[in-house]
């Protein structure tokens, strides 16, 4: 279904034949939207704007959609919708099975890449920070209609493998006795041992050689570090209550196999060239090259990244790709994209984004350690947040904040602010849609609620108060605001929608007594509090962040 501002948007642009550049009223008393293109048209036409705005006015047929349209200032076209329309919209969106979303006419196969942990290392902040805005981004997508095929690009393989089996070897520990804490511990030690012994260092080069070649025992006891890394990983996936599960993983090793053949091909193509024993790919406009091939004959992370697209294409039919990685990586994915390009492994129908991400910060603005000096574990920290909210109050606290942010802005990682019940917090949009809940269970106790109200032909006949108006314009946003996430891949914007629509919820309470209304009206209040539940419990799950019906 198209939604109101889909239908506005329509007529005006059939009439014109050209965008109407509708905004969102600047206040209230102008109405819901205004298009200033009259301005643009005359001084293309060399008109008067009034004039040409009086013209448009009565060439877009908006009558069963708009009260008359009126001209305000140099030009402005002044847009309010009917009650009617209102509300005709509002019950079509509660009738539709995606409560409005609309459904897109070219689902595609969308390849997310988020998450993304190193094995044997503890996740961090902004791991956490992909995982929580990646399952945002996949949530919306499949609302869309189309296919989302999560990918978990784990670090599991690369040369910090060899200097971990061989401290492992050296101490004589059973991998599989290991937990991800001790697995973290196990590779400070080998790190510090690879640092100051020179022949454990050269044990550990000819492991990654042994590991490389396939060697049983090297193997196994990698697969082990692996095993213990993605129970941590899953364990943090359940209580963030992410989709994430093992039939995602993707992970680094699986395109050991495919490296040399991205290597020969890109040389083949001359995409890539030897320079100083390295095979690497000079990027246009670049300084540094891409390395595919370093001198001593391994590959890296890009070699990495470039099979993980040949994969993502020719064997998962991608059409579009996704990497949810924090902005440090920017580099990489403009070279990783444009060699894939280069090469024709990446056709241009196929869209290829980076989403990145900003930094989180410590109260001090610098970034987030603990007080000794350590990044900050997922665990530690969601730990905390449940020192001061209970845990699906503190997950959505800790989520929201993550979300709400412009994603490029650094954030604080403020717990005070983000368990808070008031003011643009998840905690808050909780409290919200639970109000919702207890108001209609109050109802259906008294006998004025039951879901029988929307087998209805449409909303009570009525007009509406301006909180309600404005309540019910906010609601039938819902769908515009999904179809803008998912474009602009910003879920800030759904979190910004839903506070401004508890916003408007709670305005409509202070002003609009519910229960004590008269029937029809009552009726109508009703049905305004079950579309609020709705739609936030809705909004809410696309931001993985559940919606209790008690708080
Ligand atoms: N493991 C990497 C890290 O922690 C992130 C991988 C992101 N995905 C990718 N396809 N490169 O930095």
């Amino acid at each position: 279904m198209s939604s109101l501002y889909d239908q506005l948007y329509d007529r005006f642009a059939t009439a014109l034949g050209t965008d109407p550049e509708l905004r969102p009223a600047g206040r209230p008393e102008f109405g819901h939207y205004q298009s200033n293109v009259a301005l643009r048209l005359a001084n293309e036409q060399g008109r008067k704007p009034r004039d040409v705005a009086a013209e448009i006015v009565a060439q877009v047929d908006l009558a069963d959609l708009c009260e008359p349209l009126s001209i305000a200032g140099p030009g402005f076209i002044n847009i309010r919708f009917t009650p009617a329309a209102l509300q005709a919209a509002l019950w079509a969106q509660l009738h539709d099975a995606a409560l409005g979303i609309a459904q897109t006419a070219t689902p595609g196969r969308v390849v997310v890449d988020y998450s993304a942990p190193n094995v044997a290392k503890p996740m961090h902040v902004g791991n956490l920070r992909s995982t929580i805005i990646g399952d945002c981004l996949a949530r919306v997508l499949m609302s869309q209609g189309h296919t989302v095929i999560r990918q978990n690009h784990i670090g599991d393989w690369g040369t910090q493998f060899g200097m971990l089996v061989e401290q492992i070897l050296v101490e004589g520990v059973d991998a599989a006795t290991l937990d991800l804490d001790s697995s973290v511990a196990l590779y400070k030690r080998a790190q510090a041992h690879f640092a100051e012994d020179e022949a454990f260092a050269e044990a550990a080069r000819r492991r990654v050689v042994a590991l490389q070649a396939g060697d049983p025992e090297t193997r196994r006891i990698w697969q082990a570090l692996i095993d213990v890394s993605k129970a941590g990983f899953n364990r943090a996936y359940r209580r963030l209550g992410v989709l994430l599960t093992d039939d995602d993983l993707a992970g680094e090793s699986i395109y050991n196999s495919l490296l040399p053949a991205v290597a020969e091909d890109l040389a083949a193509l001359g995409v890539a060239v030897e320079d100083q024993g390295a095979l690497v790919v000079f990027v246009d406009g670049d300084d540094a090259p891409l390395i595919v091939r370093k001198s001593d004959g391994g590959f890296g992370y890009a070699a990495t990244d470039l099979a993980a697209i040949r994969y993502r294409l020719g064997t998962l039919g991608a059409t579009r790709l996704i990497y949810v990685v924090g902005a440090p990586q920017a580099h990489h994915f403009q070279q990783v994209f444009w060699t894939a390009r280069k090469a024709g492994w990446l056709p241009a129908s196929v869209p290829a984004e980076h989403v990145g991400f900003g930094s989180v910060l410590g109260p001090d603005g610098k970034m987030f350690k603990t007080r000794e000096g350590k990044a900050v574990s997922l665990d530690s920290l969601l730990d905390e947040a449940e020192q001061v909210a209970a845990p699906d109050v503190a997950m959505a606290a800790v989520k929201y904040a993550d979300l709400s942010n412009s994603l490029h802005k650094d954030y604080v990682f403020d717990l005070d602010r983000m368990t808070a019940t008031t003011g643009n917090t998840g905690p808050y949009l909780q409290y919200a849609h639970a109000r919702a809940h207890q108001i209609l269970r109050k109802a259906e106790a008294e006998g004025y609620w039951s879901p029988a109200l929307l087998d209805a032909a449409g909303f009570p006949a009525g007009s509406l108060e301006p909180a309600e108006e404005a309540l019910v314009l906010q609601l039938t946003k819902f769908p515009d605001t999904v179809a803008e996430v998912g474009a602009t891949l910003q879920p800030h914007r759904l979190c910004s929608y839903l506070f401004d629509l508890a916003t408007a919820m709670s305005a409509f309470y202070e002003q609009c007594p519910v229960l004590k209304a008269e029937p029809a009206v009552r009726t109508t209040r009703l049905l305004l509090c079950h579309a609020v539940q709705r739609v936030l419990a809705q909004g809410l799950d696309l931001l993985g962040i559940v919606a209790p019906d008690r708080m």
